[in-house]
């Protein structure tokens, strides 16, 4: 797909399309290395990721006070603008729900299980060598003795105000869940940062422009959406509905204005 769209001239810059370009000018990485690299990264990527923005979407619809405290820190941040990388640092409620959405169901729940190399001991348990130890990620994110009230969705948790001031932050004393739900040790989710700032720019970039709504029934009352979700290593909401609606003209325009950037640019949409 990739060589085809280099030859057409719509390819969008890639790490597919990066290792060819290397290749064509002396590198020699076996066209098989590359597209197992790719296939990699994108069957470990994908779902996972869709999880946590499927997720999100899901609790937008539920839960309008959250969205519009999420949308009035944005409006502060980028009065007339899209958020853009450098303004992560200053909307801590939007981290917030990050990871409120990764904790209150981790894509992954049960995480990938790993086989000890040598004999363990754990909490007076002899674990020996060989032993597949499965981490129950799932029940981490929902330890009553660390999160309180683990089965409301709510990022408030991970907020805090500083003494008799109004400035909220994140709290530094309730763990954050992306220390669990992206695995443990050296084989650790390598795609960690790459998620985080996907998630948390999708998730900006969309409640900036758009209201997430429920869908409405002929009598045009709101359809309230099931938390259903598929089980499997990778965990994703089932097939639910929702609406996006722009919040006003000037966000329609931002959604405009930023589509014909991107063509101005030659991003091509794939
Ligand atoms: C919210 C999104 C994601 C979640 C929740 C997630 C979660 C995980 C978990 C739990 C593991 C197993 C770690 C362990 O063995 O302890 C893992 C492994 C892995 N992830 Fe992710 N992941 C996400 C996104 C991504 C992305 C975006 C990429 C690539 C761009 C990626 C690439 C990988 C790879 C290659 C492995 C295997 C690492 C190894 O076995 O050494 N993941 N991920």
């Amino acid at each position: 797909m990739v060589k085809k769209a280099t030859r057409e001239g719509t390819a969008n810059p890639s790490m597919v399309s990066y290792y060819l370009e290397e290749n064509k000018n002396g590198g020699d990485i076996p066209e098989k290395v590359i597209m197992d690299i790719a296939s990699d990264a994108y069957g470990a990527a994908v779902e996972t990721t869709l999880s946590s923005i499927y997720g999100f979407l899901l609790q937008m619809t539920k839960h309008p006070q959250i969205k519009l405290k999420a949308q009035a820190e944005l409006d502060c941040v980028c009065i007339d603008r899209l958020p853009a990388f450098d303004d992560r640092k200053n909307l801590p409620y939007i981290e917030a729900i990050a990871m409120e959405v990764g904790r209150w169901h981790p894509g992954v729940p049960q995480g990938i299980a790993h086989r000890l190399e040598k004999d363990d001991k754990f909490e007076g348990m002899f674990l020996p060598k060989g032993s597949l130890i499965i981490p129950n990620i799932w029940g981490m994110c929902h330890d009553e003795n660390i999160y309180e009230s683990p089965n409301v969705f709510n990022p408030d948790r991970f907020m805090e105000q500083a003494g008799d001031s109004s400035t909220v932050s994140l709290s530094q004393s309730n763990q954050d869940p992306r220390q669990m739900i992206f695995g443990f040790g050296r084989r650790q989710c390598p795609g960690r940062p790459f998620a985080e700032s996907q998630v948390f720019f999708t998730m900006a970039l969309i409640l900036k422009v758009f209201n997430i709504l429920p869908p409405v029934d002929a009598q045009g009352k709101e359809i309230v959406q099931p938390d259903a979700y598929r089980s499997g290593i990778v965990s994703l909401p089932k097939p639910f509905a929702c609406r996006f609606v722009p919040r006003s003209n000037a966000a329609a325009d931002l959604i405009k204005q930023t589509e014909s950037e991107r063509a101005r640019r030659g991003e091509h949409r794939s």
